[in-house]
This record gives C-alpha cells, sequence and structure tokens, in this order.
C-alpha cells in the first residue's frame, strides 16, 4: 500500500506536535504534503512557529510550512495558553526555526493542492480550529468533490466540552467552519474527546518515551511534562489526554480505533452550548449520518506506535 497523502492542518500546541512527529516518524504509511498553521492554542504567529520548529526537531525541514487564517470566521479568536504556555510549546527549551515560512497562504496551498493532485488522494487532518477547511471549501467549492478524507481531532460526545460544559476546543473557537466542514458533504472521521481523553500520558508512559534516549522523544517528554499539569489539576487524571496524535495514529493503525457512522450537527446560535457537536450517537434521529465518530481506542497500542514511531526521528 503506497503511503497516504495528508496535509496537516495546526494549532501547535504540545499535542499538535506529537501528532506532525507520529507522521514524520511514519514514511511508510504517510507522505506529509505540507503543514498548514492556523490560530488556535496561541495567535497565528506562534502556531507557524512552532510547526517549524517541531519539523526542525524531526531533521525533516523539507517539509512545507504555510500560515493559514489569523482569526475564526466570524467571531473573535479564543486561544489557550493556560493550557499550552504563552508560546504554545512550553516544556523543552527548542531553538527559534531557521527553515522559512511559505509565501504562499495555508488556504490557497490546500486549494492548490487538492487541484493539481488527483481526485480523492489527498487526506486533510485538521487538528485546531477548521477555520482554514471552511475558508478552503468557501473560496474553491470544487475541492469538496476532491478530497479523499477528513480526519479531524474535535467535538465530543460522552465526554462533553473542555472550553465550555459543551464544547471542545477546536470545534467551539470556530463553530461556523466547523458547521461549514460538517455539511460539505466530504467523509469525515472525527477523533474526538471520547477517545482522546483515554490516551493519558501516565508517568510510566513518559518514561518509555525518555527511555529512548533521542532529542526527539526527551523533547516529546519534556512537553507532556509540560502539557500535562493542567489536564491533571482538572481532571485529577493520571495524565494528559494526547488529543491529536489519534488523528495520525488512525491514519497508520485504523485498527485501534472504532467508532459509529452518525450524524453530527454544530451548535452555532445557542451561547450556552455553541460549539457542541450534537452526535446522534444512539440514532435518536432521522438526521442523514455524516461522519465517522470514534468512540474507542486501544490506549496500550496507540502508545506502543507512538513511542516507536518517534524514536525513529
Ligand atoms: O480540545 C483539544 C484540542 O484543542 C487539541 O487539538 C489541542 O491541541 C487544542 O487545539
Ligand atoms: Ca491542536
Amino acid at each position: 500500500m503506497p503511503p497516504k497523502d495528508i496535509i496537516i492542518d495546526t494549532d501547535p500546541g504540545q499535542d499538535d506536535a506529537a501528532a506532525i512527529l507520529l507522521a514524520l516518524g511514519s514514511p511508510d504509511e504517510i507522505n506529509l504534503l505540507g503543514i498548514t498553521a492556523v490560530a488556535g492554542n496561541v495567535p497565528l504567529a506562534l502556531t507557524q512557529k512552532n510547526a517549524r520548529i517541531v519539523c526542525e526537531l524531526a531533521g525533516k525541514t523539507n517539509v512545507p510550512v504555510f500560515a493559514g487564517c489569523d482569526a475564526p470566521l466570524v467571531r473573535k479568536l479564543v486561544t489557550a495558553e493556560h493550557v499550552h504556555g504563552k508560546t504554545g510549546l512550553d516544556g523543552p527549551a527548542l531553538p527559534d526555526p531557521d527553515m522559512s515560512l511559505q509565501d504562499q497562504h495555508g488556504v490557497d496551498f490546500i486549494i492548490e493542492t487538492l487541484r493539481a493532485r488527483p481526485v480523492e488522494t489527498v487526506t486533510l487532518c485538521p487538528l485546531g480550529p477548521l477555520t482554514n477547511i471552511a475558508t478552503a471549501l468557501q473560496r474553491a467549492p470544487d475541492i469538496a468533490e476532491r478530497i479523499q478524507e477528513i480526519v479531524l481531532m474535535g467535538g465530543a460526545y460522552f465526554e462533553v466540552g473542555n472550553i465550555t460544559p459543551a464544547a471542545e476546543f477546536n470545534i467551539y473557537v470556530d463553530p461556523e467552519a466547523a458547521d461549514i466542514v460538517f455539511k460539505s458533504g466530504v467523509k469525515i472521521t472525527v477523533l474526538p474527546l471520547d477517545v482522546t481523553h483515554k490516551v493519558l500520558v501516565t508517568p510510566e508512559r513518559i518514561n518509555a518515551l525518555r527511555a529512548q534516549a533521542t532529542p526527539v522523544c526527551d523533547a516529546m517528554a519534556d512537553m507532556v511534562d509540560f502539557f500535562e499539569r493542567f489536564d491533571t489539576g482538572k481532571y485529577g487524571s493520571d495524565g494528559a489526554p494526547l488529543h491529536d496524535p489519534c488523528v495520525t495514529a488512525y491514519l497508520i493503525k485504523p485498527e485501534l480505533f472504532s467508532g459509529r457512522f452518525i450524524n453530527v450537527e454544530i451548535e452555532t446560535l445557542s451561547e450556552l452550548t455553541l460549539g457542541m457537536t450534537v452526535a446522534d450517537w444512539w440514532g435518536v434521529t432521522d438526521r442523514a449520518p455524516n461522519a465517522k465518530f470514534m468512540g474507542d481506542v486501544d490506549v496500550q497500542g496507540f502508545f506502543n506506535l507512538l513511542t516507536e514511531r518517534l524514536a525513529r526521528l
């Protein structure tokens, strides 16, 4: 099977870094065509810089990095420095990037790549707010039928919200963008909090990373050491959830995950539940299914894969 051609759309973010590193450590399964940064965890000026820092950490400076949208479609940007630190990549002391940012806008890169490559051969992997993806779909509706699949981290059902009682951060930051994506008709697979809150980076798992004794695994362990303090304090859990690498792990070993093809709609009107992914998990409506919504994961299988692939870099 040839590697999957993908574009990662991201707001690094320590967990985004894990997802990018997992992709870069898996060239037999993933061909990373480019990385488009979006405003989310921290402002765009930092997410585009952090994406380049991660590529340099992995020694993969050939991966083009683009800056995309610096604000949600219609709302004010909400960021998450309280989780990720003021740089968005707090933890390890990593040098500023030497590799340059591409001049082209990230949204134009997405459109151009989809139009240039054969139909249904490029997978989009959003790991942050869906602003870039929605903007590309609005600006070039013809690309919808050209996308192989959108595999995204976002939303929640049984786990409800992490930024409000009802909403997960990526969807909450730009609910209008999420609404456009979920109504686009594109094949969508969702890795929600229901799955990501199961992949907790316990001390044993951090130690397994450090035991690899490589600069990448050490840096990842330092990122997690920083990143986990918020979630362990909030949930009293034995480690932080590593949200975004669930997307890359799904592309590499989908058998690690299970879920249902259901209807998912986005709340864009109520201030109380803004950004909620209203997932018809029990099929109680006649709304047409539009997304494969993951509900479970082989947790140790996930961490074995993550550790083994990061150790290759
Ligand atoms: O809610 C978790 C998501 O929000 C992750 O993608 C994390 O990086 C933040 O973007
Ligand atoms: Ca993210």
